[in-house]
């Protein structure tokens, strides 16, 4: 059984989550219309990622007879100056993300809750990959900087990637 607190703190994770899908999929139109379809790829799959973890949460709550309740999320930003700006606010969102893991871990933690202990500690290792690979493709980005041939490169790297469920 989950305690109220908890129970609340997992949805807002919910709603966090899908918004990250959303701010994804706003990068990803950015980059399409930018003639980048790779870059455009690449977030499509990171927003489907991100409603993959949404589920998880979903999907855990609901295990543990918890009540699921969903929320609307703010609009993300739709506009930016440069590739190199996406990619620095998405490794900033995934450092926010990061945090909200860690304190969830926290109260799990508090709580002496272990179900949520387990279940959390996938997120905390994931999130070490959500920070590692913004954080590589914006140094790439910085790498290349105005040089078409360079981000052509790229863009044909990232229209490679495609999205597998990871195993629980
Ligand atoms: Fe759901 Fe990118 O963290």
């Amino acid at each position: 059984m989950l305690s109220k607190k908890m129970l609340d703190e997992l949805n807002v994770q919910i709603k966090h989550e899908f918004f990250s899908a959303n701010y994804y999929l706003a990068m990803a139109a950015y980059c399409i219309d930018r003639g980048l379809d790779g870059f455009g790829n690449f977030f499509i799959i990171q927003a489907e990622e991100e409603r993959f973890h949404a589920m998880k949460f979903f999907n855990y709550i609901n295990s543990l007879n918890g009540r699921v309740t969903m929320t609307g999320y703010e609009e993300p930003r739709n506009d930016f100056k440069s590739l190199e700006e996406v990619f620095e606010l998405a490794l900033k969102h995934e450092v926010f993300v990061t945090k909200r893991i860690h304190t969830l871990a926290d109260l799990a933690q508090a709580e002496k809750h272990h179900p949520t202990i387990s279940f959390l500690q996938w997120f905390v290792d994931e999130q070490v990959e959500e920070e590692a690979t913004m954080s590589t493709w914006l140094d790439k980005v910085k790498l290349v900087g105005d040089n078409g041939h360079g981000l052509l490169m790229i863009d044909q790297e990232l229209a490679a990637r495609t999205f597998t469920p990871p195993v629980a």
